[in-house]
């Protein structure tokens, strides 16, 4: 059996089909096994936000602290996109935050969990729930943020440094843009850092400028 898919079935047979609530998805998404992350993982960490959001974005996949809490964006890089938020003056609570894998990939390091990059694979199989997410809430606006989100969404010709922050025209929204995942600012060093967080800010002010215009 070829590795790289061995258990990969995909989400499809776990997703509901017809009209229903985003809590009932994510309620759904438990029983997922469409790969096999749900076993190392504590739980699922679905997308949570307003059914009405206008604005969507997608990271990567939960870390440590979202793994435990079971919300996304929770740890360091939630805190970090949290303080990028308020600085652009959009409201969390008016957002849908999600992630384009719904378990937490890792490795141990003595007692740490260290996070694994998911697979293309594992991003494909995950798919349905985000497609789902994106049925329900029906987004004006799509922001990915990194490159696992980006070429997901954007397809694999996607680059962060070259296309941050442009309207592109193969999204799954009417402005699909894509831009640096929180956690790169947090990685960065000292000069760069700052330079990240305006990468991170401009792409989302554009955003919410084509939004209200
Ligand atoms: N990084 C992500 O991509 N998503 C989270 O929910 C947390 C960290
Ligand atoms: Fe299902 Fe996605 Fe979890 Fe894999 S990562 S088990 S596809 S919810």
């Amino acid at each position: 059996m070829d590795p790289e898919t061995a258990g990969i079935t995909g989400a499809r047979r776990f997703v509901p089909e017809g009209r229903l609530s985003l809590g009932r998805l994510a309620s759904a998404a438990t029983n997922c096994r469409g790969c096999p992350l749900w076993r190392g993982a504590s739980q699922v960490v679905f997308g949570e936000g307003s059914r009405t959001a206008e604005l969507m974005l997608v990271g990567e996949q939960p870390g440590d602290r979202e793994d435990r809490d079971g919300r996304p964006f929770v740890g360091p890089a939630g805190l970090e996109l949290n303080r990028i938020l308020d600085e652009t003056g959009i409201e969390r609570n008016r957002l849908y935050v999600t992630n384009a894998v719904k378990h937490f990939k890792f490795h141990r390091e003595g007692k740490r969990r260290i996070h694994d990059k998911p697979t293309r694979n594992e991003v494909k199989a995950c798919r349905p729930w985000l497609d789902r997410e994106l049925e329900l809430v029906q987004p004006r606006a799509v922001v990915a943020l990194g490159a696992t989100a980006g070429r997901e969404l954007f397809g694999p010709g996607f680059r962060v440094t070259r296309h941050h922050g442009q309207f592109l025209e193969n999204g799954p929204a009417e402005i699909s843009v894509g831009t640096i995942h929180p956690s790169a600012i947090i990685r960065a060093r000292d000069p760069d850092r700052e330079a990240y967080r305006e990468m991170l800010t401009g792409d989302l002010c554009a955003v919410i400028e084509r939004l209200s215009s």
